[in-house]
């Protein structure tokens, strides 16, 4: 068994809402994998990793979760596996300390003090925060409260971190920071990373891209493939990336290669153009 998420037919509309937040979606993620979900505001992003987490319960169709298909008996269990980073790191703190914070998971899961002494210390160190244990998590910056979030996810062990769009409220260098981590984490303890974000540059880490638009997969492909639908991606709220936006124009002038190229495909076709010249 290779998914670590089956979603199949899933329906889901909010009480009192006219219209379907998610219409019929089905999807399913492979263990290790990185995928990003995009899509303009409103396309049922949210909905979709609270039905996953288990917040909601869809009014039809299954969602399965490393093997075991969720219901009310196992969803606590369930939940386990699943470690959400949200997009406001103020909005996630509710100790008074870095420690306290990351131990708040642990406390909930009954996990006896000294086994949870030993779990933050070794969650902080993942996100290199350890000299912070006794600080105020208000005074850290926006990337250093986002690690300290994810050291709270680290701490419980989860087997799949979804990214609800965490890296759009820091700056570029706070956000490689955490990409940086993301990156290590999945490698070096197997996790799958679903990262939900409108930054098309953050999405060519993925392995992925799965495109929502009113509650339903209307593209799903490797990044290059998306990318390659050009400007008709702002239909889905997203920009061009910068790399094929330059391509389109240079292509006036220039023999690129056919299809996307990344900023470092196109600098070396350039290098490559001009040497001949
Ligand atoms: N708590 C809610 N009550 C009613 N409707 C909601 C609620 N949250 C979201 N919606 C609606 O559900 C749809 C999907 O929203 P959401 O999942 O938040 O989209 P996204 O995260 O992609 O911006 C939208 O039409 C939105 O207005
Ligand atoms: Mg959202």
């Amino acid at each position: 068994m290779n998914n670590i998420i089956s979603i199949k037919d899933i329906t889901y509309t909010y009480p009192d809402a006219v219209s379907h937040a998610i219409d019929n979606l089905s999807l399913d993620i492979n263990t290790n994998e990185w995928l990003s979900i995009v899509g303009k505001n409103g396309s049922g992003k949210s909905t979709l990793t609270k039905l996953i987490d288990g917040l909601i319960e869809a009014d039809s169709g299954t969602i399965e979760i490393d093997g075991q298909t969720i219901n009310e008996d196992n969803i606590w269990d369930a939940r386990k596996k699943i470690g959400i980073i949200f997009q406001n790191p103020d909005h996630q703190f509710v100790g008074a300390t870095v420690e306290d914070d990351v131990a708040f998971g642990l406390e909930n899961q009954g996990v006896p003090r000294p086994q949870m002494v030993e779990k933050v210390d070794a969650a902080l160190e993942m996100v290199d925060m350890q000299d912070y244990k006794t600080r105020d998590p208000q005074s850290l910056s926006g990337g250093q409260k986002q690690r300290v979030a994810i050291a709270g996810v680290l701490a419980t062990r989860p087997q799949i971190i979804i990214m609800d769009e965490s890296t759009s409220m820091l700056d570029p260098k706070g956000r490689k920071t955490v990409l940086d981590l993301i990156k290590r984490l999945r490698h070096d303890q197997n996790m799958t990373i679903i990262s939900i974000t409108h930054d098309i540059e953050e999405t060519q880490l993925s392995e992925r891209i799965v495109v929502l638009d009113n509650g339903r997969v209307v593209k799903d492909g490797l990044p290059e493939s998306i990318y390659n639908l050009g400007s008709e991606l702002t239909n889905f709220g997203l920009e061009e990336p910068f790399s094929s936006q330059l391509t389109q124009l240079l292509r006036n002038d220039l023999k690129l290669p056919e299809g996307f190229l990344n900023e470092e495909e196109l600098m070396d076709s350039i290098w490559k153009l001009s040497s001949k010249m």
